[in-house]
């Protein structure tokens, strides 16, 4: 047990890196921070140094997530499904966590989109694709990275509600399981960062990038 909580700080200390403000420094000098929405994010990254650092922010973002996942999961192996999944997901949200509230940031941190990504891309894979091409569909149509955001997280969140419904026969054993409530949690920290983006979003205000 002791091992277990270790790596779920372990990934709370690595989803606190903030990729994007670390590549932004190193390759272009600025702080991301002082640039467009002023997030670290894949987005602002793409803003402030480019889309190549953007995709990379996201792409390193998801996998702090992804990869202790991962590394749970194989640590598990021999524990049966159910304890691994309650494990993996204390260390993605761990790791979300750890990117909304940096302890090396003064706990000021990011949106999570990328980071729940990367918790759903190994919780429940189709779900995270699907939100992946929502968020592809929604950013070409508008061009504002929050409107794919914010559709893609719906989407992520009510596919795994209902892939997991579908596994277990119905609503109630459905939230027996932790992965409706994972995504509902996510979801909710999620659209309580977008309230910015939203309000600007109502006033036909939003950044594009
Ligand atoms: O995931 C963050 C994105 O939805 C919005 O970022 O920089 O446009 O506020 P930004």
């Amino acid at each position: 047990p002791a091992w277990k909580a270790l790596i779920v700080l372990a990934a709370y200390a690595l989803g606190a890196v903030p990729f994007g403000l670390v590549l932004t420094r190193l390759f272009t000098g600025r702080d991301v921070r002082a640039v467009g929405s002023g997030n670290i994010g894949a987005s602002n990254v793409a803003r402030a140094a480019g889309k190549k650092l953007g995709v990379l922010t996201l792409v390193l973002d998801a996998a702090k997530a992804s990869i202790p996942m991962l590394l749970m999961r194989a640590l598990l192996a021999d524990e049966g499904p159910a304890v691994a999944e309650r494990w993996m997901i204390a260390v993605g949200l761990a790791a979300f966590l750890g990117h909304l509230y940096p302890v090396w940031l003064g706990f000021k941190g990011g949106k999570g989109v990328a980071t729940a990504l990367g918790v759903f891309a190994v919780l429940a894979p189709i779900p995270a694709l699907l939100a992946l091409v929502t968020f592809g569909a929604a950013y070409a149509a508008t061009r504002v990275p929050a409107v794919g955001s914010l559709s893609g997280t719906a989407v992520c969140c009510l596919g795994a509600i209902v892939q997991t419904m579908l596994a277990r026969g119905g609503a109630s054993a459905a939230f027996a399981s932790p992965v409706p409530w994972a995504a509902l949690f996510v979801t909710l920290f999620i659209y309580l960062r977008h309230r910015a983006n939203i309000a600007r979003l109502l006033q036909g205000a939003e950044n594009k990038v």
